[in-house]
């Protein structure tokens, strides 16, 4: 069995998209390294307020991995919304995907009925799994796309 986490937390990192994406760098690179040698993967929903994530694996290094996030100052009130055990992965093909909120997504929080701004705390974890799973085949269609292109 896979060990689910979903959580979601207030995005504390000042300044603008670039400053985001340099930070949102720093994390990936960090959860590369960290979670190939723990066996977790998942995805990182995030915008310029919020981050929302999944993390699978084991249970104790789920437990482990999201306990050193917690304490991370680069975001606040971390909250758990679900875990459970699953059978597979849902998201096992990264270490960690990730998806920062851009226009061209837009189309695909539409379908989830996100308009406006998102708000993790009034929706529900499998909503929010749901959009992780279709930003994650969007951003596979598009590298995929990209790899054709060049
Ligand atoms: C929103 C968010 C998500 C993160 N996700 C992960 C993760 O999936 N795996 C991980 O190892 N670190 C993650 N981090 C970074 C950790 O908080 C921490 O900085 C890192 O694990 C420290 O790694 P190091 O001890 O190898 O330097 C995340 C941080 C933030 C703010």
């Amino acid at each position: 069995m896979i060990h689910q986490l979903v959580y979601f937390s207030r995005n504390t990192v000042p300044g603008g998209d670039r400053a985001m994406l340099t930070n949102l760098r720093e994390i990936v690179s960090a959860s590369q390294r960290n979670n190939s040698r723990d066996g977790i993967t998942g995805f990182l929903i995030f915008d310029k307020t919020w981050f929302v994530q999944i993390l699978e694996g084991e249970r104790a290094r789920v437990t482990e991995t999201y306990n050193r996030i917690a304490r991370d100052t680069r975001h606040t009130s971390t909250t758990i919304m679900n875990v459970r055990d699953v059978e597979v992965r849902l998201f096992p093909n990264w270490t960690m995907g990730g998806a920062m909120r851009t226009p061209e997504m837009q189309e695909v929080y539409l379908q989830h009925g996100i308009g406006t701004e998102m708000d993790p705390a009034r929706l529900k974890s499998t909503q929010l799994v749901a959009l992780a799973l279709d930003l994650q085949a969007f951003e596979q269609a598009k590298r995929q796309s990209q790899r054709l292109a060049g």
